[in-house]
């Protein structure tokens, strides 16, 4: 074949060339361009080329040449523009972001962080233990008697079959951890999640928080259980607030009290909040009782001290004066939201 009709042969080829692919493009750019291409091997050839046919056939070869280079230019563009267009619905770099909605802490951690700082300002650390528990730590060791109807099925959720395993009924479990792992001086609370079998309502869970309080030393006395408790009711519901001490019984104190405070609502005049009373309840609490030290392997000769437990619910219903319990639970973001500012 002559060198004019190669050239002319060539030119139909890439006249009839169609591109399908990236892959094709590259494939053609080897064939026809690259070093060992077609197209540079037609330049080798021009030295058979006679004096009198350089100028025309060079001419040829090089129309050739450019359009070879233009078909693999438009080529390119052609497949780089498709990969931006299929790839920009993803990656639209200029497009403004999404505002992201800032999100809040729940009430219940708001009023437990709260609660743990006003005692950590006060020298207590803050201790957890476990909400799956055995009868020793939930009953036994707190001096429940074998036949306490807190023991009963119906008001606690037993694991499985185990007659010993349960879920904590309350956080005083976490007492009882704590004196048997560690010695006086003990200042601690304990918050955590607690169960109850109870039919849910606006005043009533299944589960709800509490927040256990410790303090064993010697020479602990009723007079620092009063003080600390003061302290810790004019922190969290304002300086005016009084409380009161009322005698009451629990297994594990001795003596034991409830506490109310002066009603956050209507500061003690009377209201439906504290049923006209002036007072609500916010707290169980006694000095810890000589035999729960003996089983904790604490010597009561030796060592005093009180304890005291609260609902974080509780606290949270009397500061926010919100009206039905399940909401802590039931994650609604109308009732959420109200706390964002709050830490
Ligand atoms: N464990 C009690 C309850 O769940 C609360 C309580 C009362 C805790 C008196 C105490 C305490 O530590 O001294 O109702």
């Amino acid at each position: 074949m002559t060198l004019t009709e190669e050239i002319a042969q060539l030119h139909s080829e890439l006249a009839s060339i169609t591109f399908t692919s990236p892959e094709e493009v590259e494939q053609y750019r080897i064939r026809y361009l690259s070093k060992k291409g077609q197209i540079p091997a037609l330049f080798e050839r021009f030295k058979e080329v006679t004096l009198e046919e350089r100028k025309s056939i060079g001419k040829l070869i090089n129309e050739l040449k450019q359009l070879a280079e233009q078909l693999w230019k438009d080529a390119q563009e052609q497949f780089q523009a498709a990969e931006t267009t299929s790839t920009s619905g993803l990656f639209d770099y200029s497009a403004p972001g999404w505002a992201m909605a800032r999100g809040s802490r729940h009430p219940l951690s708001v009023v437990a962080n709260e609660i743990n700082a006003i005692f950590s300002r006060l020298g207590f650390t803050v201790a957890e233990g476990p909400e799956i528990e055995d009868d020793w730590h939930i009953f036994s060791a707190l001096n429940f008697p074998e036949e306490h109807p807190a023991r009963d099925m119906q008001d606690t959720f037993f694991v499985g079959q185990h007659p010993d395993m349960a879920l904590r009924t309350h956080t005083s479990s976490v007492q009882i951890r704590m004196m048997e792992s560690k010695t006086p001086p003990l200042r601690m609370i304990m918050p955590g999640r607690v169960y109850r079998n109870e039919a849910i309502s606006a005043r009533a869970h299944c589960f709800f928080h509490q927040v256990e309080g410790l303090d064993v030393d010697e020479n602990v006395s009723f007079a620092d259980l009063k003080q600390t408790l003061l302290t810790f009711s004019r922190e969290m519901f304002g300086e005016d607030t009084k409380i009161r001490l009322r005698p009451s019984y629990f297994p594990f104190t001795e003596p034991s009290a409830e506490m109310d405070i002066s009603c956050t609502v209507c500061k003690g005049a009377g209201c439906n909040i504290c049923k006209y009373t002036g007072w609500v309840e916010i707290l169980g609490c006694g000095m810890v009782h000589p035999n729960v030290m003996t089983n904790c392997g604490i010597d009561p000769e030796k060592y005093t001290g009180f304890a005291f437990g609260m609902g974080i619910e509780r606290i949270a219903i009397l500061k926010y004066q919100v009206k039905d319990l399940r909401l802590f639970s039931q994650n609604d973001m109308r009732f959420l939201k109200q706390f964002s500012t709050e830490w």
